[in-house]
């Protein structure tokens, strides 16, 4: 393998804004010269999470995750170094060679741009069925019967997968693309005897699923009548992955940014039927239950979830479930419960869409729907009653705002005619119990106490100095400070920066980052989105104490080199004369 030339690295760097990269997956907001938004590596409330744009360079004051765009990108999507720079380099016109990928990478690579391609061949094949062809006439018909406009066919490409058991196998054998690659898209499956291939989706209406990128990731597929199963999904791939897909999020996302909200519903026609109506912020679970992977995505698009389930037991029971996964992500989430027998599709061409936005203004919050479910379900016997505070105590308890806790407690106490100091007790008990705040919050580094301590906290404040203003880079050169720094991190990090800067002449903090470890990187820009502001006089000042700091170490020196003659220690003499040479040197260098 070769390895990517610096000057591709640091061309595709220099075009890439972190900012517009971060904030397609995280929803960032304006704090003075910088960014902040919620942590897409930790669960948290408050923002934590900051983006500089001068510098080019993100940090998590919570989790301490920071880096510049590449290590944002290695850290998100799981992608190796070179695979991020690769993958920005796509995205600005900039090639970096296959080779020079790691065979690895570049297999890995290959397959997933290999799928993605086929997969658009195939919706494109899917796509001319339904309109062109005479075969597709009963689909298209189906599609229209069910409500649906062509303009919403062709917003989101639906398609129609002839019946015959090798129409799509056929239509890539003629583009030399083997079966065996077909299989690794999901798209065919192997014969159980004599070899060869069959087509997934036969007699079905094919549902392209897009990921957040707008690769097609894999396909759904409906039967047009009462045949099993109804639906049909890409198996799991290199690429399709049932508990991060969310269909529709490649065309909800802008409206989800601008209204803020969500609505994740079951069903493919669901989210077809909503946009249709004009309701545009809406997605789907693929057939699964809401993963936490699909909050943690829908956290970079809204700020609140709206969760529309059917009012059956499966419905119920789905939405009771994902109480626990919005409080561990802290996502605010409400839950629309339509009537009885009715999906959102239905709903709307029951009632239209004033209506259903009129149920979404009501929708209640989790807490409230955990609680009435909760009645509900145990009745208010004293057996039911001793049930429902076993049951919520611990969600209860696991409300962080203490006057929403004590809120909720009020009322649930009200409704099942309880005395209110018994269920805030009940609830007291489980919150103190190990239910209370997931992450264990890495705040910012303390400060070391005692004399080694002081010195390495004006070693700190040197090594911010010099992240943040460079003026001082070529006199801290000049008069070897680093040398005699305690702190090896510290140290390391100011001697990557001078060399940085003495081999391009740039202070370029982002281009730095790719010299450090992981913790010295991290340490780097934390320091340097640190809020000090430095002026020459508060420079001159640090250097002057950090040498008035040496100067002590040099008498120290001295009075140990006369102990070490007086006792006759020859050896120890010996190593302290050398160290004083070594001083000698570097202050003439200086001088
Ligand atoms: N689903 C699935 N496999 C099935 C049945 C359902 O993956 N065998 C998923 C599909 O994503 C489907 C969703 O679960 O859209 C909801 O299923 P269901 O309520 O049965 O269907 P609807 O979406 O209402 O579809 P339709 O209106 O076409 O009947
Ligand atoms: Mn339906």
């Amino acid at each position: 393998m070769e390895s990517i030339p610096e000057k591709t690295i640091s061309d595709i760097r220099n075009v890439s804004d972190i900012v517009n990269v971060i904030s397609e997956v995280v929803l960032l907001r304006k704090a003075g010269k910088n960014f902040q938004g919620l942590c897409p590596f930790h669960s948290e409330k408050t923002p934590s999470f900051s983006v500089s744009p001068d510098k080019q360079v993100f940090y998590c004051f919570g989790c301490g995750a920071g880096g510049n765009v590449f290590t944002f990108l290695m850290k998100h999507e799981g992608l190796s170094f070179a695979e991020a720079v690769r993958k920005l380099g796509r995205r600005h016109g900039i090639a970096v060679e296959d080779r020079q990928l790691s065979p690895e990478e570049r297999h890995r690579m290959q397959e997933r741009e290999g799928i993605f391609d086929v997969n658009r061949e195939a919706a494109a094949f899917f796509r001319k069925n339904l309109t062109d062809g005479q075969e597709g006439r009963s689909a298209l018909a189906y599609l229209l019967n069910r409500g649906l406009t062509r303009e919403t066919i062709d917003r989101f490409s639906l398609g129609y997968a002839p019946p015959a058991w090798d129409s799509l196998s056929g239509y890539f054998s003629g583009r030399q693309i083997s079966s065996d690659f077909l299989e690794k898209a999901g798209l065919v499956i192997p014969r159980e005897k004599g070899g060869g291939h069959y087509d997934r989706f036969r007699n079905r209406i094919v549902f392209p699923i897009l990921d957040a990128s707008s690769h097609i990731v894999g396909f759904g597929g409906r039967v047009m009548d009462d045949a099993l199963p109804k639906y049909l999904n890409s198996p799991e791939t290199a690429v399709f992955n049932k508990r991060r897909s969310l269909y529709g999020l490649d065309a909800a996302r802008a409206r989800c940014r601008e209204t803020g909200t969500v609505y994740v519903v079951e069903g493919y026609f669901d989210v077809l039927a909503l946009s249709q109506a004009g309701i545009r912020n809406a997605v789907a679970t693929l057939g699964t239950a809401l993963s936490t992977e699909h909050v943690r995505i829908l956290k970079g698009y809204a700020r609140e979830i709206v969760l529309v389930y059917d009012s059956d037991q499966a419905g119920m029971r789905a939405a009771v479930k994902s109480v626990e996964t919005f409080r561990k992500e802290n996502m605010n989430a409400r839950i629309l419960v339509l009537p009885e027998g009715d999906d959102p599709d239905s709903f709307l061409l029951r009632f239209g869409p004033g209506a259903f936005m009129e149920k979404a203004r009501t929708a209640r919050t989790m807490m409230d729907f955990l609680m009435e479910e909760t009645v509900r379900e145990h009745g208010l016997s004293i057996e039911g009653k001793l049930r429902i505070i076993q049951d919520l105590k611990a969600p209860l308890g696991a409300i962080s705002d203490p006057m929403a806790r004590s809120l909720y407690v009020r009322n649930l106490a009200a409704i099942i005619d309880v005395d209110e100091r018994s269920v805030a007790g009940a609830v007291a008990a489980a919150s103190s119990s190990g239910m209370a705040d997931a992450a264990p919050g890495r705040g910012p580094v303390p400060e070391a106490a005692g004399i080694a301590g002081r010195s390495v906290m004006i070693e700190r404040k040197i090594i911010t100095m010099m992240l943040q203003f460079k003026d001082f880079l070529v006199e801290i050169d000049r008069r070897g400070t680093l040398d005699d720094f305690e702190d090896e991190r510290l140290k390391s990090i100011g001697m990557h920066l001078l060399a940085h800067y003495r081999a391009s002449g740039e202070h370029d903090i982002a281009g730095l980052i790719e010299k450090l470890n992981d913790a010295e990187r991290e340490m780097t820009v934390n320091l340097s989105l640190g809020g000090d502001v430095w002026d020459r006089d508060g420079c001159l000042r640090l250097l002057a104490q950090f040498d008035s700091g040496r100067k002590r170490h040099t008498d120290d020196l001295l009075q140990r080199i006369d102990a070490a003659s007086r006792g006759n220690d020859q050896a120890l003499l010996l190593e302290l004369l050398k160290e004083k040479q070594n001083r000698a040197r570097k202050r003439q260098a200086i001088n």
